[in-house]
């Protein structure tokens, strides 16, 4: 997602605030913007696309002496990617950059305009900046506008903001989205992460949520809840590979820790306390539309497939999940009345994109699920979600599949309110839902400990069965997937009342069956499958709230009411659990053998 940059000092401000975020780059952009306050005129500069298009539209802005600058990489949430959406964002005298959603931005900015006040882009930030200059005119006091534009705004946020009236400060606020202030004798830097800050700051302030202030080169000066707060600085160590890791082995161990935080970017703004609220689609949108056809590859499938029980179930809607692949050759019978969503990580991947097109010439509405704006997918759909995962690095999906799940059940429930076919109370309680999984996400430090402990029962036999029912089969699917392409061990996704159908015949103890046994759904028959392969002697890791005697071993979960908290807590641990079997067979967890991040050929 979003990176921010910020700078005081006495040496070239453009390139450290350009060269800080390139080392941002890996979050993931589609435009970036600088502003630099030296005396009393202010430079800012926007490009679209790569940093190197800003540096070239930079090229001849030079300053010398102290100043003070703010830089931002945005990754497109409100508003398409534009210029004029870049940050950071203009007043009068005052610019802001700024990472996150502000949730109420519409309400502001509403009341801003009906003031007067003209806005240029179509973005949630731009609020923040109009906001604090109309509270400056009345207060006359830059801290004490700032302070009180906080206090307006719902929703998370890293801000930056810096003001003509007060040349050798920068304000900052940080509540939901990461913020670190770094410093040496003379400079004082803002980041996103430690990578912009490596060789040139000594020391560093982790900000907390809820904080805030204003900065010189030399000072900080931090509050929380008007109290002010003492400073604790940690000396900065690393290099930058270990700092863009952010201090874990592989960027999948990283990614698979960041779920929670980015579960919670892809539902801010959209999963509202009594609705489900995509700017993105617009009102008539699933008029006249009686089913739906998802189509997909890989991990992007299982998040179609997990869902589409949702659909039919909570959406009353009829849905059909196709593999891309097969899709495109298979003649289709495609009729007007559907609606054609694909579901792609990269938006790149030449068999979903070419399926799109199949469903484009047909005539179809088409909607794409994407996590990188400007892709071709997403350019090429009728519609596109993002998905808002950040730049995913390791090969294997993990934070994007949970995006992709997420942005699907939202938007089950969003036909299922547009078509009333759900009551308020449902529709509550789904969403209430939806709010608790990025808690259910984060990773325990002992539930890690435990996985890595007993991974190293399962670095050989003949072979592994991941067995669930209903959305736990699709879930057995990505478990398997993710095993398979990291371990290089032979693993399948099965439905667990179909072993019996045949898969059985191979149960011994060396076959090992990972069983996702939820308790808020099927437990009671998923167990009567467990139970026909315990007796034959397979080996089994059981995954559920309840006790099982007959588990060989046994991860406990939390008991959830509703089965997609399940869901998302059973996938974290088949993530960690594929991820320490590879570590232990000494795999390249990132960059597994025979595999690609973008798979742009058929
Ligand atoms: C598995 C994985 C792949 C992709 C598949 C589709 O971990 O990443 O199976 O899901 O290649 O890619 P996208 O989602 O980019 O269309």
């Amino acid at each position: 997602m979003c990176g921010i940059v910020g700078y005081i000092g006495e040496n070239s401000s453009k390139e450290i605030l350009l060269n800080g975020l390139a080392e941002l780059e890996y979050r993931g952009y589609d435009s970036a913007g600088i502003a630099v306050l030296a005396d009393d005129s202010i430079f800012h500069s926007k490009a679209v696309g790569k940093l190197a298009n800003l540096r070239d539209k930079t090229k001849d802005f030079e300053v010398n002496g102290f100043s003070i600058g703010i830089g931002h990489t945005r990754w497109a949430t409100h508003g398409n990617p534009t210029e004029l959406n870049a940050h950071p964002h203009l007043g009068e005298f005052s610019y802001v950059v700024h990472n996150g959603i502000i949730e109420n931005y519409k309400e502001i900015k509403d009341s801003l305009m009906s003031e007067g006040v003209k806005f240029l882009s179509q973005t949630d930030t731009e609020v923040i900046v109009h906001l604090f200059e109309k509270n400056y005119k009345e207060i006359k006091d830059e801290f004490e506008a700032f302070k009180k534009t906080l206090k307006s705004l719902k929703g998370a946020y890293a801000i930056l903001l810096i003001t003509k009236s007060q040349n050798n400060k920068i304000f900052f606020a940080k509540n939901g989205s990461p913020m670190i202030i770094g410093t040496n004798s003379n400079e004082l830097f803002f980041a996103s992460s430690d990578a912009p800050l490596l060789g040139l700051a000594n020391e560093v302030v982790y900000l907390e949520d809820g904080e805030y202030g204003y900065a010189l080169c030399d000072e900080i000066n931090l509050f929380k809840d008007e109290e002010k707060v003492d400073i604790q600085k940690n000396p900065l160590v690393g290099d930058k590979i270990s700092a863009q890791k952010g201090g874990f082995r592989f960027f999948m161990e990283k990614e698979i820790y960041e779920q929670s935080e980015v579960l919670s970017d892809c539902i801010l703004g959209r999963a509202m306390d009594e609705r489900v609220d995509f700017e993105e689609l617009d009102e008539n949108f699933f008029d006249d539309i009686t089913h739906i056809k998802i189509c997909a590859c890989g991990t992007s499938y299982h998040s179609a497939l997990a869902t589409s029980y949702l659909f039919e179930r909570v959406a009353k809607i009829s849905t059909n999940v196709e593999i891309a692949s097969e899709f495109r050759y298979k003649e289709p019978l495609l009729t007007k009345e559907t609606l054609f969503i694909v579901i792609s990580q990269s938006g790149e991947t030449a068999d979903t994109l070419e399926a799109l097109k199949m469903a484009k010439k047909a005539g179809l509405k088409t909607l794409s699920i994407c996590n990188v704006d400007n892709s071709s997918i997403v350019r090429e759909a009728d519609f596109s979600i993002l998905a808002r995962a950040g730049i995913e690095k390791g090969v294997a999906s993990t934070k994007a599949f949970a995006t992709q799940v997420m942005v699907l059940w939202m938007l089950a429930l969003y036909i299922a309110e547009h078509k009333k076919v759900i009551s308020k109370e449902n529709l509550a309680s789904e969403l209430k839902a939806i709010k608790h999984i990025p808690k259910l996400c984060v990773v325990k430090d002992s539930l890690h400990q435990k996985i890595r402990r007993l991974s190293k029962r399962y670095l050989h036999g003949h072979g592994f069965f991941f067995i669930g029912r209903d959305i736990f089969f699709p879930l057995a699917l990505e478990g398997a997937l993710k095993l398979k392409e990291i371990s290089y061990l032979h693993a399948e996704g099965y439905p667990a009342g179909e072993m019996k159908h045949g898969p059985i015949a191979l149960a011994d103890a060396n076959l090992f069956t990972v069983a996702l046994m939820p308790k808020s759904l099927h437990y009671e028959k998923t167990k009567s499958n467990v139970e026909e392969l315990s007796a034959r002697d397979a080996t089994i890791l059981a995954i559920s709230p309840e006790e099982f005697d007959l588990a060989d071993d046994f991860i406990k979960t939390t008991s959830c009411e509703h089965p997609m908290e399940e869901f998302f807590e059973m996938m974290v641990i088949t993530q960690i659990l594929a991820l320490e079997i590879s570590i232990r067979l000494g795999n390249d967890v990132d960059m597994p053998r025979n595999l690609a991040k973008s798979v742009t050929v058929e």
